[in-house]
């Protein structure tokens, strides 16, 4: 069932657990995550960024390849299609046009002004479609962490329906203890009424996600802990399989590696 990221992220809300973010880089991933959601009756949202899109043909191409996995394996829970880090409003709405249900505009490189300019444009855009909207702010792997009173100004005026937050995550590889501040993201989530969401959920121990589940977070972004897994696992199969050459046994030699750690972020998620 495809659906908005509004539903289950308010559900995930009260309920105080978060939904998983999983982001897609192929037809095998989508298919490896949608099974492996639906198997342990998860609802989940697919994060494509800019360079998958591009990487696997366009828009259109990503949605319809979601919509008919969707339909053909005929998966049960809600699957969100979502646009990940969109860096300008034409990219959103060219993703809206083509079928995504969800975007993030990432305007937080820009002054606080100018985000919420670029973050209304879509906003405006995306309530014709009842397509979800989540922006951030602060930036996501520096030390720009989220200013509360900014947050709450930006959610009343842009009317998102979820919000990042800088709140001493980073995207791909730790390379020290991340430092999170638990604190600010109660603080956020006791002040904001919409759903938070945290970027840069690879690499964080399960203690640490309980944690930022408890403290209000309800959507959980992994990418890189799926890459990393994947390709230890192909990497390992082709050292041990010297003259495979089919495609197919290649790449899905990565298969049971993604979907443990699915099922492990799944278990941690969806329980408090
Ligand atoms: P990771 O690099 O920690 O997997 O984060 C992914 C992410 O936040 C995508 O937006």
């Amino acid at each position: 069932m495809i659906v908005n990221s509004n539903d289950i992220l308010i559900k995930a809300k009260k309920n105080k657990i978060a939904i998983p973010h999983f982001n897609i880089n192929n037809l095998e991933w989508t298919k490896y995550i949608l099974e492996e959601c639906n198997n342990n009756n998860s609802p989940v949202i697919l994060g494509v960024s800019e360079g998958a899109i591009k990487y696997m043909g366009g828009t259109k191409t990503v949605a319809n390849l979601v919509k008919s996995l969707d339909e053909e394996l005929k998966i049960k829970v809600p699957v969100v299609i979502h646009l990940d880090h969109g860096s300008s409003v034409e990219m959103c709405k060219q993703a809206i046009d083509d079928g995504f249900t969800s975007v993030m505009i990432d305007a937080s490189l820009y002054s606080l002004e100018e985000n919420i300019k670029m973050t209304k444009k879509v906003v405006e855009y995306a309530e014709k479609y009842s397509v979800s909207v989540e922006a951030e702010l602060g930036h996501i792997g520096d030390t720009n962490y989220t200013d509360v009173d900014e947050a709450i100004r930006f959610v009343k005026e842009t009317n998102i329906d979820s919000l990042a937050p800088a709140i001493g995550t980073v995207h791909g590889v730790y390379k020290s203890k991340p430092n999170l501040d638990i604190e600010l993201c109660s603080k956020l989530s006791k002040d904001i009424s919409i759903p938070l969401v945290l970027h840069g959920g690879s690499g964080l121990d399960n203690l640490a996600l309980k944690k930022v589940i408890k403290a209000g977070i309800c959507k959980v972004n992994i990418n890189t802990e799926l890459q990393i897994v994947w390709s230890n696992a192909v990497k390992k199969f082709l050292l041990e399989n010297g003259t495979a050459y089919d495609p197919r046994k290649i790449i899905s030699s990565g298969e049971k590696a993604i979907k443990k750690v699915i099922r492990n972020k799944i278990s941690v998620l969806s329980s408090n």
